[in-house]
């Protein structure tokens, strides 16, 4: 801003008054009518300096009248400027119209069932156990009592990290961990990822989720598998589902069984979905071979247990209708934004 230095003779006070008067009509902001304000009547500018140096009431009350005149005529314009601005904001802002809803996220399917599952332990009082998916061979086969000579030690169905160290192929291995930590009795339930080199297709990818459940106790019979087993599907799948068991074999249970589920869509009778059997193959199970109990340091003769496992993603799939188990690891929103 330029300097004046200014008598009280010379002071103009028409012109200046003039000249104000023109600053508050140009300004068309707020901002620009205080600067305006601070020019002409703020403690440095030329109408208070010559009030200051007044020495005569004539010259005083003229000066006065200026600034006073000038002090309206600001609060005026400023009043203006302020209704102008609120009718801008009303123009461009419809506080009534409904606002943009954000998106809200939801768990993955199989997040949801994977929940459910655990809900449903912890409802029978297990222990629902987080464990490590880089394992060792030791906690994936060796204490599982798989024979060396068994076809799933090879890197053509395991994924090595090394010689010692894969990654899990079931989640039987966090049952060899907790064992090994503690004593039972022993009521837990193993969920997680799981990784074996299948190559991708309806029925299987490469990566996918088990769920196990181990229980080691006194007395520990077939019954009681049975018996958990009918509770867990009947609790995930509604109330009139039959289990049935069928012999089979694992190296870490003995005797083994395979166990099958009444058809989601026919409930028994048969049809396309189950392939007219009223049945679906859910998983393994069967009850603790001595061996593991020993690699574990459990005296066998006081302690029995029984173990089953079963694959999340394909129930998850049966259970909604998907044709594709692929489906769930490709995050189309399409098809996730269903469940
Ligand atoms: N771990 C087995 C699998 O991955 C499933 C299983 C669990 C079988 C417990 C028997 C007992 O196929």
């Amino acid at each position: 801003m330029e300097k004046r230095s200014v008598t009280v003779a010379a002071v103009d006070a028409e012109a200046l008054e003039r000249e104000a008067q023109g600053a508050i009509a140009a300004a068309s902001t707020r901002a620009a009518l205080d600067d305006a304000r601070v020019r002409y009547l703020g403690r440095k500018s030329e109408l208070k300096q010559a009030l200051r140096a007044v020495r005569d009431r004539e010259t005083g009350m003229a000066l006065n009248a200026v600034r006073e005149r000038l002090e309206s005529a600001f609060d005026t314009r400023e009043a203006e400027l302020e209704r102008a601005e609120l009718r801008r904001l009303d123009e461009s802002l419809d506080v009534t119209l409904p606002g943009t809803r954000p998106q809200r996220g939801r768990l993955h399917p199989l997040t949801q069932i994977i929940r459910e599952i655990e809900d449903i332990f912890l409802g029978l009082g297990y222990e629902v156990v987080d464990s490590r998916e880089v394992e060792t061979v030791w906690h994936n086969f060796d204490a599982l009592n798989q024979p060396l000579t068994h076809p799933t030690r090879s890197h053509r169905d395991t994924f090595y990290v090394d010689d010692q160290t894969l990654l899990r192929t079931h989640t039987s291995t966090g049952q060899i961990r907790v064992m090994e930590s503690r004593k039972p009795p022993i009521y837990i339930a193993t969920l997680g990822r799981t990784y074996r080199r299948d190559t991708p297709s309806p029925r299987s990818t490469p990566n996918f989720h088990q769920v196990e459940a181990l229980a080691v106790d006194r007395n520990i019979t077939l019954a009681d598998l049975k018996g958990t087993l009918l509770h867990f599907f009947r609790a995930l799948f509604g109330g009139d589902r039959e289990v049935r068991m069928r012999t089979s074999f694992f190296p870490f249970t003995e005797p083994s069984v395979e166990f099958d589920v009444t058809c989601f869509l026919c409930g028994g009778k048969g049809c396309v979905f189950c392939k007219h059997t009223g049945w679906f193959e859910m998983g393994g199970a069967g009850v603790v071979d001595p061996a593991v109990f020993e690699n574990v340091g459990y005296d066998p003769d006081e302690w029995s247990g029984f173990a089953w496992g079963l694959g999340i993603d394909r129930i998850a799939a049966q259970r909604h209708g998907i044709p594709d188990i692929r489906m769930f690891w490709e995050n189309d929103l399409r098809v996730l934004r269903q469940f």
